[in-house]
């Protein structure tokens, strides 16, 4: 809110013509301008312009000027009734000593004027002729000077009497406390600058070094598939999934970035599988089968030696071919001895396994991948992760998820009608 205040209509407040009640009155009113001001004022070169304008106003003064410190001098800031292009005072050791000892407004009317602070009225008046310096105030804080106000004589050529000195004594006193929080407040303005900055280089550095890491994990994945042409995808779909139903389980956020990993490089391990028993365009026979069903170990071992941001990203690969009911491997776990994550991966990875072409067979509908999902929670697969995705499942199919996961996925052709119904009656069966 913008202050007008006119010096030239502002009585004295401590005008020695007036009785001493209504002197004390204007010595209030003069505070209370001077406090409102500052107060009110958003921007801080308003502020010391009103500041200015109200003690001016209060002494009956034509002239002044708020000089800064600022690079080692102090220049002007604001200043009424003098012309642009006032030089800085210099900051010399014995103006700030003097300064220091003297604190309250000095008036140059007086003979005893200390050597530095009579050379800096000088100086001003020396660039302005037509100023004369009638008071020097220093605006002074704990952590040092942090300016100087000059001002001219009064209208009546009076002097100050002691109640005005002791009235401005107090009004620059206002004007150091506001001058130092503001800068105390521009000070913690730029640091704030300076660490959202930073935080925000933090934030692109880790983001450039995820995305890195994860381009590094989908690498890795992507050579096994060379291995096993067939599978080509099946990491990156089984890890959209898995990801998918750990969301809709409201994991932790670190939790759902240890699936996503383990998801991606849950078959790591077939690097160790022969190429002919992955490739085999025919049923494989019991021992290839025991081949096959080292990889969960193996891919447990490479992983293990990994140190991953996100925990136990080697145990949920090892797991992600257990099942509920003990029949899975390599360890033939159970039920709650299997972790949350493995059991998502299980599933998602039976169902794009499902739907995949493979050597020995084509991939199946999605109707007969849905009835053979179905006919195994519980036994396989757990049911609060079969529920969350089938949910997804359903609302990719019916058109109501804005961006389909799943679905997309699917390279087979499918009967929306009859997928819709053996989804509907299972989560019914579910609930
Ligand atoms: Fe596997």
């Amino acid at each position: 809110m913008a202050i007008s205040v006119n010096p030239g209509k502002v009585a004295h407040s401590c005008d020695k013509r007036l009785p001493a009640g209504r002197r004390e009155a204007f010595k209030l009113k003069a505070l209370r301008d001077f406090t409102l001001c500052m107060g009110r004022s958003r921007d801080f070169d308003e502020s010391l312009h009103l500041a200015l304008m109200v003690i001016l106003g209060t002494y009956s003064i034509a002239k002044g000027a708020l000089f800064l410190e600022e690079d080692g001098e102090f220049r002007v800031r604001v200043s009424r009734g003098l012309p642009p292009g006032i030089p800085p005072i210099d900051k010399s050791a014995d103006l700030v000593a003097a300064l220091r000892r003297t604190r309250r407004p000095v008036s140059l009317g007086r003979t005893t004027i200390n050597g530095a602070i009579r050379k800096a009225a000088s100086d001003v008046e020396r660039a302005v002729p037509t100023f004369t310096v009638e008071f020097l105030c220093p605006l002074g804080a704990r952590n040092g000077y942090l300016g100087i106000l000059v001002l001219g004589p009064t209208f009546s050529g009076e002097p100050m009497t002691v109640r005005q000195r002791e009235t401005l004594s107090v009004m620059t006193s206002f004007l150091s406390t506001h001058i130092s929080n503001q800068r105390v407040i521009a000070d913690i303005s730029r640091l704030n600058d300076v660490l959202r900055f930073q935080m925000e280089e933090n934030e692109r550095l880790i983001d450039g070094m995820r995305e890195i890491y994860i381009d590094t994990i989908r690498a890795l994945a992507t050579a096994i598939e060379a291995k096993d042409p067939y599978t080509r995808g099946h990491s990156e779909r089984v890890a959209k999934i898995s990801v998918s139903i750990a969301k809709g389980l409201d994991l932790p956020e670190g939790e759902v970035e240890a699936i996503h990993i383990a998801s991606i490089l849950h078959d790591v391990g077939k690097i160790g599988t022969a190429k002919n028993i992955l490739n085999k365009p025919s049923a494989l026979t019991p021992e290839e089968i025991g081949e096959v069903r080292k990889h969960p170990r193996t891919s447990f071992e490479i992983l293990s030696k990994i140190r991953f941001p996100y925990p136990n990203v080697a145990l949920l690969a090892r797991d992600h071919h257990e099942l509920l009911d003990g029949s899975g491997y390599p360890a033939g776990k159970r039920e709650h001895q299997i972790p949350i994550g493995s059991r998502i991966i299980a599933l998602a990875d039976a169902f794009d396994a499902m739907v995949s072409d493979r050597p020995y067979r084509d991939g199946l509908s999605l109707v007969a991948t849905l009835t053979e999902i179905r006919s195994c929670i519980y036994r396989h697969y757990d049911p609060n992760v079969a529920r969350v995705f089938l949910r997804y499942l359903r609302n990719e199919i019916s058109g109501e998820s804005p961006v389909p996961v799943i679905f997309p996925e699917l390279r087979r052709g499918y009967s929306r009608v009859e997928a819709l119904d053996i989804i509907v009656r299972t989560l019914r069966d579910l609930n």
